[in-house]
């Protein structure tokens, strides 16, 4: 890959760029030069203003101060469809994807090839020809006549690439866009990335997966609580500098592993099946212990967890609750269990976007007590909201700001404190850190811990292999909808792991 310094005339420039929400100073003063043919990778801590600033160059947001140069010229976008129309295409961090329409009308919404004389019929089959030709380049496996909502957040992702792929763009913004993939879908991505790069294309992309930036990146740019702090070749710093830039000092013991002891049994899952999807899926887990489970994509962890929960209907098996066999009719009986569950996506069932923080956090707590005819009160209501946003470091004017004015990764935190407020004694957590910075991971991976010391069990799904490796005490693996093994903390390695989750079966 080339990575030598870009003599280029800058595609973008953002000059003295500020923004300013009600209560908050999103940006301060960001002045930051981009180039054709260059991967520059914009990183910062969950709140540092990376989103604000890319909604600020595709027309989402005005900016307070400061100006848009996009070839040499400034800009005004008023709405994306602006940006869009100049050669801006973005991924955004939320997905953005129609349910009920087809992958190819999601790809190509709003610029459908139409024939006819005046060009007005829609030509439905050579879009979904254009887009399963998109698609089977990416080599991914879906047709682009399924339906977009039936697809999984990973899948939904790459349609999101799709529609970028299938565009003209000189500018590609990527927030975030590996956060739900699997390993071999983001190999995809980087080589679509490739290509964009061979043909001149700037490209901005956010992760908080560092490990990508070897790979992918060619200049960095680190932003800290909305200011500026450095922006320089990849090749002229070490990740531990850019961590040390991003969080404001550096930060060692990552996964604080500790020993726990397990004691008594919380939850047993037996023969659990779903027809179609999985098939006795049978274990244990206990108090005072983290079992991770891990897998590949398609492995169906999610839709065993959320069978547990009863947000899915089982076929067959049982599940016992504290050695008791339970019929959870829906997640608000898992909940009266005192089983809490944070999902993977966000955005489809873990948030009420439209209400405070407080609110979010104190609603499964709230069913829990109208169930058994309690009242919530104020004063503890504050209490514990104030104990979690400083626990988790939540970045917020306060707890009444809305969920959707929050940053992707504190979004995320407001999940984690809710199930925690909700005093759940077994949590399953769903790829629980995705998007969430390395700083804030370091402080979850203690939470989890204290949890599990304090008498709770965590069942914890994950695709990121050091964080199964790092805080699990026992790793399940699953494939295609089977368990096919069980590692206790000594015989799980990564190569262990790998080798049960992708073997074919020999039946
Ligand atoms: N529409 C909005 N209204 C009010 N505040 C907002 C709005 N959008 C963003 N903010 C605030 O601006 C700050 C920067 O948020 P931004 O989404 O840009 O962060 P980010 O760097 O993308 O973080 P993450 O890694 O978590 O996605 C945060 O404090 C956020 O709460
Ligand atoms: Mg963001």
């Amino acid at each position: 890959m080339d990575k030598k310094e870009n003599t280029n005339q800058p595609i973008l420039q953002v000059k003295n760029i500020s923004k300013v929400f009600p209560g908050v100073k999103a940006l301060t003063d960001i002045s930051i030069d981009f180039y054709p043919g260059e991967v520059h990778a914009l990183l910062g801590e969950n709140g540092a203003g990376k989103s604000t600033l890319i909604k600020i160059i595709s027309g989402v947001y005005t900016p307070t101060e400061g100006k848009v140069i996009f070839e040499n010229q400034e800009k005004h976008y008023k709405n994306p469809g602006e940006a869009l129309d100049c050669g801006i295409s973005v991924i955004h961090q939320e997905l953005s994807i129609a349910n009920e329409l087809s992958v190819a009308e999601n790809i190509y919404v709003g610029r459908e090839p139409s024939t006819g004389k005046k060009g007005f019929i829609l030509n439905r089959k050579r879009m979904e020809q254009d887009a399963q030709k998109a698609l089977d380049f990416m080599g991914v496996d879906i047709k682009s006549t399924d339906i977009a909502g039936k697809l999984s957040a990973a899948q939904q992702q790459m349609i999101e690439i799709a529609k970028v792929i299938t565009r003209n763009s000189k500018l590609v913004i990527m927030d975030e866009p590996t956060s739900s993939l699997s390993d071999s879908e983001i190999e995809a991505l980087f080589k679509q990335v490739e290509l964009l790069k061979k043909n001149n294309v700037a490209i901005i992309y956010i992760t908080h997966r560092l490990k990508e930036l070897p790979v992918i990146a060619d200049r960095v740019t680190i932003l800290r609580d909305g200011q500026f702090v450095k922006s320089c070749l990849f090749k002229d710093i070490t990740e531990a500098e850019i961590v040390a830039n991003m969080v404001g000092r550096e930060i060692s013991d990552y996964y604080n592993q500790q020993e726990h002891t397990r004691r008594k049994e919380m939850l047993r899952v037996e023969n659990l099946t779903v027809e179609g999807l999985f098939k006795d899926i049978s274990f244990t887990a206990y108090q005072g212990e983290i079992l991770g489970v891990a897998g590949l994509v398609g492995a169906k962890r999610t839709e065993v967890m959320e069978t547990i929960f009863a947000d899915r209907k089982k076929t067959s098996g049982k599940v016992y609750v504290q050695g008791e066999e339970v019929h959870l009719k829906s997640p608000r009986d898992a909940i009266a269990h005192k089983i809490g569950f944070v999902t993977e996506d966000r955005r489809r069932t873990g948030l009420m976007l439209e209400a405070s923080i407080k609110n979010n956090i104190v609603l499964p707590s709230l069913k829990m007590t109208k169930k058994k005819g309690g009242i919530l009160n104020p004063k503890w209501e504050k209490q514990v909201c104030d104990e979690y946003f400083g626990k988790l470091k939540i970045k917020a004017p306060n707890m009444n700001t809305l969920i959707k004015n929050l940053s992707g990764g504190n979004q995320q935190k407001v999940i984690l404190a809710k199930w925690l407020v909700a005093q759940s004694e077994i949590l399953i957590l769903d790829e629980p850190t995705r998007g969430i910075d390395v700083n804030a991971k370091a402080e979850f991976y203690g939470l989890m811990n204290a949890f599990v010391e304090e008498g709770g069990c965590i069942v914890m799904v994950s695709s990121e292999m050091p964080e199964i490796l790092g805080v699990s005490d026992r790793v399940m693996v699953m494939r295609e909808g089977v368990k096919c093994g069980e590692l206790a903390k000594e015989e799980a390695t990564e190569y262990r792991i790998m080798q049960l989750a992708s073997i074919q079966s020999e039946a």
